[in-house]
């Protein structure tokens, strides 16, 4: 018997890997986080499975339905919304799994905030502009932040951030960080990226609080940085003409000349 932690993406059914899918389809047990999982994926259970709502679950009931899969010879998929990576609750879930010699597989997912880059048509890291994006969020009721991990320092790099689980706290975010970003750099809201109601907000961190619509208080990303809607940026070097690379040697001296991709 084995849990399978599978990565359900950002909302769109489609947006599931195809690895996901065919465990989805194995496994006579389904346990979903249904508050952002959505239904429609579970359409790929098989006929007669146990779904399971974790959402108003806690951990002990969570292991208590998993013992019981286990007992019966039954293998589980578990879904999370998602990437399992990042703030999926997968780690606790793991730790008493391991404890009780209970196997499990994971499968990744296409996470929200990919989804709310392709939404927008946008690359998070342009050259010139920023090379990192930094996946964080502000403090909840539930959840306080280490001490080194505020926005206004990662507003010190100067990245790309892609704020989660904060769209209640925009007062902090626009006075965290204006002070680095300006009043002028530009911010994207994605609301539900791939759901069929998605919305997007463009606006910058000194128009954001008049932009906002009320009626977006959940599932939703905040983008915010430079990259965002930027069109005067460099070219990289990977397509210039003349940048001499492994793939593209431009003289017969180069020291990619006589590398073939076998050496790979
Ligand atoms: C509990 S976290 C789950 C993150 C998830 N594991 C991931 O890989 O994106 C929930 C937060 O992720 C973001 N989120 C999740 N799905 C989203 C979507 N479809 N569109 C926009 N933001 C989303 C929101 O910030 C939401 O508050």
């Amino acid at each position: 018997m084995t849990v399978h932690f599978i990565g359900a993406g950002p909302g769109a059914p489609d947006l599931l890997t195809l690895r996901g899918r065919d465990l989805i389809a194995a496994c006579p047990v389904c346990l979903y986080a249904g508050s952002l999982v959505p239904e429609a994926i579970l359409g790929h259970c098989p006929e007669g499975a146990r779904i399971v709502n974790t959402a108003s679950m806690d951990l002990d009931a969570i292991i208590a339905e998993i013992k019981d899969a286990e007992a019966a010879g039954h293998d589980v998929a578990r879904l999370h919304s998602g990437d399992l990576s990042v703030w999926s609750a997968m780690g606790e879930q793991l730790r008493r799994l391991k404890a009780e010699g209970i196997a499990f597989t994971v499968t990744p997912g296409v996470p929200s905030f990919s989804a709310a880059a392709a939404a927008l048509g946008a690359e998070l890291t342009l050259p010139g502009v920023a090379q990192s994006v930094v996946l964080t969020r502000t403090p909840g009721r539930a959840s306080s932040m280490p001490a080194g991990e505020t926005l206004t320092n990662f507003a010190a790099t100067g990245a790309t951030l892609a704020i989660h689980l904060s769209i209640g706290n925009l007062d902090q975010v626009i006075a965290d960080l204006t002070p680095a970003y300006g009043g002028d750099c530009p911010v994207a809201i994605v609301y539900r990226a791939s759901w069929p109601d998605e919305r997007i907000l463009h606006a910058t961190l000194e128009t954001l609080k008049n932009a906002m619509d009320p009626k977006i208080s959940r599932t939703a990303l905040i983008l915010v940085g430079h990259a965002i809607g930027a069109e005067g940026f460099d070219e990289s070097c990977l397509y210039s003409t003349d940048y001499d690379r492994r793939y593209r040697p431009q003289t017969a001296e180069s020291p990619w000349a006589s590398w073939s991709h076998g050496d790979d």
